[in-house]
């Protein structure tokens, strides 16, 4: 086990282990098929009639989602004035992300505020100051598993919302791959920065239960795993590593769950493909209205 709790935002081996997971896993290209389908129509709407648009990401990591979605809206609203302000407890992905927009083009007219610390601490500092900066859409991608109260959260975001905005957050889909390996052997792996594992099902539950209203949309991905039987196998290991949050898959575990996870992997979390074990990483896009 690690000795350390480990912090839930991404810093040193958290980040390369992320970034290969993200060229192995086609998790971005997924995401974006979904936000290309569903945001014009949104943005359009968000912005008629208005003199400017206000976005927060929340966890948006490297920005690579980010920047598509803001050129998205600048192209559905030509002309009209883009405020970015970003919620990252990441300093090291945080420097990626800036630089991703210095090279993309036409966001040098939005100005960014950038605040980096985590999600309940932004929480308190715009509760603290009081006069809060509402916006127009707000997006939590693949990050709503690190905060520490679910309902406060969603609870929270929704209120910064202007009227007719919409908060997106993106999460693992129920039932899916991710959702399967994490509550079967939720006391081995939730045990670090993620100690309740949540996938569409908590967040949809949550909004019934706040009485929001939303749709939820499905995101389809799988990703080859093949490597990850192969105990000889680098990639094998480092992407048992990023799907297990340990630093060490063959370390960190005993032989007997080790094996209950692969067997599960295989198994439960998988569909054989041309003889590749391709694990079911079906995502959720879920629209809270204001
Ligand atoms: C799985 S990554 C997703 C990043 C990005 N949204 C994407 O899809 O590429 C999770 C991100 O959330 C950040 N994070 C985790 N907990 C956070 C929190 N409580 N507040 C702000 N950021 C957080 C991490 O640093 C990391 O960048």
């Amino acid at each position: 086990m690690a000795a350390e709790t480990k912090q839930s935002c991404y810093e040193g081996s958290s980040v390369s282990s992320f970034q290969f997971y993200l060229e192995r896993s086609g998790e971005h290209e997924a995401i974006l098929r979904c936000v290309r389908d569903v945001l014009p129509r949104e943005f359009k709407r968000t912005g008629a009639d208005k003199s400017s648009l206000d976005v927060l990401g929340v966890g948006s990591g490297g920005g690579q989602v980010d920047v598509q979605m803001l050129t998205m809206l600048q192209s559905t609203n030509p002309g009209v004035p883009i405020t970015a302000d970003i919620v990252e407890g990441s300093s090291e992905l945080s420097d990626n992300f800036r630089a991703l927009v210095e090279k993309t083009p036409n966001l040098e007219k939005i100005p960014f505020a950038w605040n980096i610390m985590h999600s309940g601490d932004y929480e308190k500092a715009v509760q603290a100051k009081g006069n809060m900066k509402k916006f127009d859409f707000i997006h939590m991608i693949q990050m709503i598993y690190y905060v520490d109260d679910l309902a406060d959260t969603i609870k929270f975001y929704h209120s910064l919302l202007k009227s007719n905005g919409r908060l997106m957050i993106i999460v693992e889909g129920e039932k899916g791959g991710w959702d399967t390996l994490w509550k079967t052997y939720q006391k081995e792996l939730c045990v670090d920065a993620i100690t309740q594992y949540r996938s569409s099902g908590e967040v949809i539950a949550c909004a019934k239960s706040l009485g929001l209203k939303y749709e939820e949309l499905p995101v389809p991905n799988q990703f080859d795993i093949t490597d990850c039987f192969d105990p000889s196998s680098q990639t094998g290991e480092r992407l048992l590593n990023f799907m297990t949050a340990k630093d060490n898959f063959y370390e960190s575990l005993t032989p007997e769950i080790r094996s209950g996870i692969l067997d599960l992997l295989r198994h439960k979390c998988s569909t054989e493909k041309d003889g590749r074990v391709m694990f079911d990483s079906k995502l959720s896009c879920i629209l809270i209205h204001a």
